[in-house]
């Protein structure tokens, strides 16, 4: 706007003057006589007339000239501003196409490698599953009908004992005929063991319990299977444990820090000539190396033929505290039965 107010102004300025010229020459050449003031006032007409069209005729085109400009003006800035976007939108397409190649490839190395890997995995950890559901299933189906149990057991595998180890114990009953087993944690397996001592015709179990409401839950059902003459639940909370071998440096694998915890023993004081020990407790939640005080507690109770079974030997801390069995009491052998959750039978040699 300001360029065609600065444009008008000359014109402005030539148009004032080329008005006056006009108005002048004539009104002079009237005065002079040179013609008439008719003829005068005429070319003063006709003059302004034809500044006028030559002023408009000026105006117009420099208003083509300054359209022109502007016209060129804003393609030069549309030019530039599609150049830019073109370029900013090649700049992305460029990097996109760079990142799905990386997309691509690392689903390539999904499609050729991960997912295989994952697929063996998953078969691998379906075909154990399922060999161990059919274990655990064959060797329930063996328990029930050897023992000749009710139709309602109490529940084997996940915190119970697996029927697999229950299966191992009973065989051992069968074979050495305990007069005393103990177990350390008491639960399904009291009821199962309880069956077992009765079917060999003797023995009783202790079974030992730090929960006292675990241990009124295993008496309840050791009486709703009326085997309180076979099976004793005993609580004994767990207390500091300060006997044993030296323990494990701190930070070594299975090494158990602070004070070690244990089924109080003064409860277990009268327990003589253990035949069979069960080891399933205390729970791995009550400290590193939970079951270790098992052995150094009770070893010197037991009958010289005593046959220990660990449950859970798969657990790191199970073989641990086993190696601590084996190195602190040179007459033990371990032998490692294949269970679901691992078992370790140790015998005097
Ligand atoms: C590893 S579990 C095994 C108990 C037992 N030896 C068995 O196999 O049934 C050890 C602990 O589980 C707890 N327990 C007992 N009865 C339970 C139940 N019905 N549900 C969950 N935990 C139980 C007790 O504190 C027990 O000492």
């Amino acid at each position: 706007m300001r360029s065609l107010r600065s444009l008008l102004r000359p014109l402005l300025v030539i148009g004032a003057v080329a008005g006056a010229a006009v108005l002048a020459v004539p009104v002079a050449l009237g005065a002079l006589g040179l013609i008439g003031w008719v003829d005068a006032a005429a070319l003063v007409l006709l003059g302004a007339l034809g500044g006028a069209v030559f002023v408009l005729a000026l105006g117009l085109l420099l208003l083509r000239r300054t359209v022109n400009r502007l016209a060129t003006s804003v393609s030069t800035v549309m030019d530039t501003h599609s150049r830019r976007v073109a370029e900013t939108l090649g700049r992305d397409r460029l990097e996109a196409a760079r990142s799905m190649d990386g997309v691509k490839e690392r689903l390539t190395h999904l499609r050729d490698h991960s997912l295989p890997k994952l697929t063996r995995e998953v078969t691998h950890a379906i075909t154990v599953q399922g060999r161990n559901d059919y274990e655990q299933q064959v060797a329930w189906t063996e328990l029930r009908e050897h023992l000749g149990t009710p139709t309602f057991m109490p529940p084997l595998r996940g915190w119970a004992a697996s029927p697999d180890v229950m299966r191992l114990l009973v065989r051992e009953i069968d074979r050495r005929r305990p007069e005393l087993v103990v177990e350390c944690g008491s639960g399904s397996s009291s009821v199962w063991i309880g069956y077992a001592l009765r079917r060999a015709g003797g023995g009783r179990l202790v079974a030992v319990e730090h929960d006292a409401r675990y241990a009124e839950l295993s008496r309840a059902l050791v009486a709703s299977h009326g085997l309180e003459d076979v099976v004793e639940v005993r609580t004994a909370p767990l207390t500091e444990f300060t006997s044993g071998g030296e323990e494990p440096e701190d930070g070594a694998e299975g090494a158990g820090g602070g004070p070690r915890q244990w089924y109080d023993t003064s409860v277990l004081a009268d327990l003589e000539g253990i035949g069979l020990l069960f080891v399933d407790g205390p729970p791995e939640a009550t400290g590193a190396q939970a079951r270790y005080p098992a052995v150094p507690a009770l070893l010197p109770h037991c009958s010289e033929d005593v046959v220990i079974i660990l449950d859970d030997a798969s657990r790191t801390d199970e073989r641990a505290l086993g190696d601590r069995w084996l190195a602190e009491n040179p007459a033990l052998r371990r032998t490692e039965e294949a269970a679901e959750k691992g078992a370790h039978v140790f015998t005097r040699s």
